[in-house]
């Protein structure tokens, strides 16, 4: 597939890549998940090309987005570096063939274990978020007479009235650590043999849609590298985070080339390795989560098309009343009518999308777009639900690269009290 590799509609039916949608679901059944492995391609591509420029920079995919192996193993071919949350996530990465020199921990509650396994495989930096980490990285790596490489999270509080979608990047957030805080922490840092101080970075939120919060961000992290300087802490990259936006509905965010641009233009002429944390951005556009209709139902005025994917299969409409983009497979003809695309599951919150015009009939299959992101990764079993299937599809073929999940993995590790009790 070329640079413009997407979803698209041949014959009356959506298609990605050369395997038609149906075909999928007929043969792995719904609800399931689909990916484009040169969608995937496309987005990590345009990311390292647009920062090219920059000596050095690497592009570290958010893998909370989407962890699935198959997902992280196609990065890991085209040399991605990873941003991490967990030790889950490390022991992915190393498992689908990514290398630790290339990843970065991010999140504000490391644990002991997970500091560990990271210092033993070597990964490229610890982005800290608060002076009690900073101590317990420092004892951790000391007792394994290891040098653990730094970066400390800077919460730039970035004004919510000019920004308001920036969720991360103000005062009243749980993340990094503001200005004066970072500053004692890098001279704290300094003082600590099993620490080696490494950079710095910010993440201001995610799906933004406008230059300005990056370009802010960057500014004022930026005043306080040269501060640092300064002062003789001299580092060696900087980490823009991740949180450029995709289109769900009727969003302008800036092309990845763009949003390069403009923060390459910010570090001017310093010598600074530039790394990024993309991760809905890479693989958003390239899944769509497939559900069929189960019953079609009208509560007076209203009427419910019930599937069969529910809230446990994609939380984001739920959870955020997100708005993602959803579309019969093949549309029938007749009269169009408003539908609340509705999951099987026992909560008033279970919509997958509210209102929608189309026309629809028991048994149809329904495409939800934009889900490559967030999607399989937030779903859990609840309602006893077992977790959707998972296929990739590569030209022609289609892989399945996770099976659906059955009543034996939901009972995994549980017991029954001993009998006669
Ligand atoms: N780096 C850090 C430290 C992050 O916390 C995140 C996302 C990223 C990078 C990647 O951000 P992205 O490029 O994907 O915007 N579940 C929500 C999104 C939560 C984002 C959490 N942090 C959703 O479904 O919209």
């Amino acid at each position: 597939m070329t640079e413009s590799a997407s979803l698209y509609r041949d014959d009356g039916s959506l298609w990605l890549e050369g395997v038609a949608l149906e075909t999928l679901a007929e043969r792995f059944g719904t609800p399931l998940y689909v990916y484009s492995r040169a969608i995937i391609e496309d987005r990590y591509r345009s990311f390292a090309h647009a920062f090219a420029g920059s000596p050095g920079s690497l592009s570290c995919y958010a893998v909370k987005a989407n962890s699935t192996l198959a997902v992280l193993g196609v990065l890991a071919r085209l040399g991605a570096g990873f941003d991490i949350v967990s030790g889950g996530e490390l022991q992915r990465v190393l498992k689908a063939g990514g290398e630790a020199s290339r990843v970065v921990f991010s999140g504000v509650g490391k644990s002991a274990g997970d500091i560990a396994m990271a210092l033993d495989a070597g990964i490229l930096c610890f982005n800290i978020e608060s002076a009690a980490e900073l101590e317990r990285i420092a004892a951790i790596a000391g007792a394994r007479g290891r040098v653990a490489p730094i970066s400390v999270r800077v919460n730039p509080d970035v004004d919510a009235q000019s920004h308001p979608y920036i969720s991360t990047g103000l005062r009243e957030n749980k993340f990094g650590v503001d200005m004066a805080e970072a500053r004692a922490l890098y001279r704290r840092a300094a003082t600590l043999g099993s620490v080696r101080v490494s950079g710095i970075d910010c993440h201001i939120g995610s799906q933004i849609t406008s230059l300005a919060p990056f370009v802010d961000a960057m500014a004022r992290v930026l005043a306080l590298v040269d501060e640092l300087a300064d002062a003789g802490i001299v580092l060696e990259h900087i980490d823009a985070g991740g949180g450029l936006g995709v289109v769900y509905r009727d969003e302008t965010p800036p092309a990845t080339a763009e949003y390069a641009r403009a923060v390459i233009a910010q570090l001017g002429g310093r010598k600074l390795r530039l790394l990024t944390e993309p991760g809905r951005a890479i693989v958003a556009p390239a899944g769509v989560l497939l559900t069929r209709v189960e019953y079609l139902k009208r509560n007076g005025e209203r009427g419910f098309a019930v599937v069969d994917a529910g809230m446990n299969d994609l939380l984001r409409p739920a959870l955020y009343g997100a708005w993602m983009g959803i579309e019969p497979v093949r549309p029938r003809t007749g009269a169009l009518e408003t539908w609340d695309i509705v999951g099987p599951v026992c909560e008033s919150a279970d919509f997958l999308g509210k209102e929608r015009l189309m026309t629809l009939a028991e048994g149809d299959l329904l495409a939800v777009r934009g889900a490559g992101a967030y999607s399989y990764a937030m779903s859990s079993n609840y309602n006893s639900r077992c977790r959707a299937a998972e296929v990739m599809v590569d030209g022609d073929a289609a892989f399945l690269v996770r099976e659906r999940e059955c009543f034996a993995d939901l009972v995994r590790g549980e017991r029954l009290l001993p009998a006669g009790g």
